[in-house]
């Protein structure tokens, strides 16, 4: 309908003279997001996101003064991920970070809702997750991996959260509000010791092992057991419920030690998952290794670039998140050290500069923000810009520009936002 109008409006302008017609009006290309801005500031858009996206272009007051902007996005998929589980961040924080990312035209805010420090969404058939899995007691030294977990630090006994099924409708509203799609990922079958400690009858341990750490590659449900399909079943058939029909479901599958779970059974499992969704109608992702193990029908989300090659000439439709440039927990400069999750410096200059394969089978880009060692909102933002404004850049395909002027413009913007930041919870 708005579309219609905003086309109706453009088109009756030019043609009773009321604004010099531009010479032609190119055709708007047909994806969502695209628009077009006439000298006189009438829009023509796509779709209502390429409306909201001109009206933030109007705003800005970035239009090329006396000509005609037309604008698409080159990537369907423009994201942000956020690990709420090793530390967690209030539903407030959320939607500051999407406040933003509208601005940025980023488009796709991806929840890594769960993993062994923490799960941080409402299950009402295992009330366990959240009442056991979402809240780290004070343990004793050396039974959790993170270098600068909590204990004994100034946090009270319990550390956590978690998003009630309320709280997490209430942010896919926020969200689409603002163009924004919020990705949940369930992350199976490892990075799993939250869910274990709250059922431990999923774990490969006898039963009566009491579970300890949270140690990545070994933290796994047990696939072979019927039960763990079931429970996981289960869980997705509440996170389909939360979520509209066609959202994405992150399924994880990433990091698992295949001494533990072999291949095929991992595959099996996974491929099991990749079906159950897809058979209800949402679009299934999977980390990488899911595809380097055969598992099919999935979008695939890429980390380890030197996958690349293999993931796509085996069709995978691919969102580029690779650890060498898009990982934003990774320090941005000298200044970070000494940087306690390590990780090689990602300047914004890298991430400005990034050069994405070509293929028509990438989706789009998105940055992570692994959060082991990201403990506050403040430390959030921090690490998110200004390399975030450099992967909007990349992933809208805005016209090459030098870094110089990317980083006026990225001055400039950072000064703004000064005062939103200092009002974060
Ligand atoms: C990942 O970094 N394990 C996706």
């Amino acid at each position: 309908m708005k579309k219609l109008f905003c086309l109706f409006v453009a088109a009756a302008m030019v043609a009773t003279g009321a604004i010099p017609a531009p010479r032609y009006l190119p055709e708007m290309p047909a994806v969502s997001g695209a628009y077009q801005i006439l000298p006189c500031g009438t829009v023509r858009a796509h779709d209502e996101a390429g409306a909201f996206y001109a009206a933030k272009t109007l705003v800005s007051g970035r239009m090329p003064s006396g000509r005609m902007l037309a604008d698409a996005p080159k990537y369907a998929w423009r994201g942000l991920h956020v690990d709420v589980s090793r530390h967690f961040f209030e539903p407030e924080v959320l939607c500051r970070l999407m406040d933003v990312m509208a601005e940025l035209k980023l488009n796709r805010l991806h929840l890594h809702l769960t993993d062994g420090p923490g799960w941080r969404l409402e299950i009402k058939r295992y009330p366990r997750l959240t009442s056991e899995g979402a809240w780290r007691k004070k343990l004793g030294p050396g039974h959790w991996e993170w270098k600068d977990f909590d204990i004994g630090s100034s946090y009270p006994e319990l550390y956590g959260g978690f998003y009630t099924q309320k709280d997490m409708r209430a942010l896919i509203a926020y969200a689409a509000e603002r163009h924004i799609v919020i990705v949940p990922e369930i992350d199976v079958p490892g990075h799993s010791y939250a869910a274990l400690v709250a059922y431990p009858e999923l774990s490969m341990l006898p039963q009566g092992t009491p579970v300890k750490e949270c140690q990545v590659g070994k933290d796994v449900l047990d696939v072979r057991k019927p039960a763990v399909l079931a429970f996981t079943q289960g869980v997705l058939d509440e996170v389909m419920q939360i979520f509209p029909p066609g959202n994405p479901i992150h399924l994880g599958g990433d990091e698992v030690d295949t001494r533990l779970i072999s291949r095929e059974a991992q595959r099996t499992y996974m491929q099991a998952l990749v079906d159950y969704v897809a058979a209800r109608g949402y679009q299934p992702i999977t980390w990488d290794e899911a595809a380097c193990n055969g598992v099919k029908g999935q979008w695939v989300m890429l980390w380890r670039p030197e996958f690349a090659a293999q993931i796509m000439s085996a069709g995978y439709p691919v969102i580029l998140s690779p650890c060498s440039h898009f990982y934003f927990d990774y320090p941005q400069s000298e200044a970070d050290f000494p940087h306690p999750g390590g990780g090689h410096i990602i300047s914004t200059e890298m991430v400005f500069t990034y050069k994405a394969p070509r293929s028509p089978l990438i989706l789009g880009m998105q940055a992570n923000l692994w959060s082991e060692h990201i403990r506050t909102p403040q430390q959030l933002f921090y690490m998110a810009f200004p390399r975030a404004l450099a992967l909007a850049e990349r992933a809208w395909g805005s016209p090459p520009r030098s870094y110089e002027s990317f980083l006026q413009s990225a001055d400039a913007w950072m000064s703004r936002k000064e005062m939103m930041l200092q009002r974060l919870p």
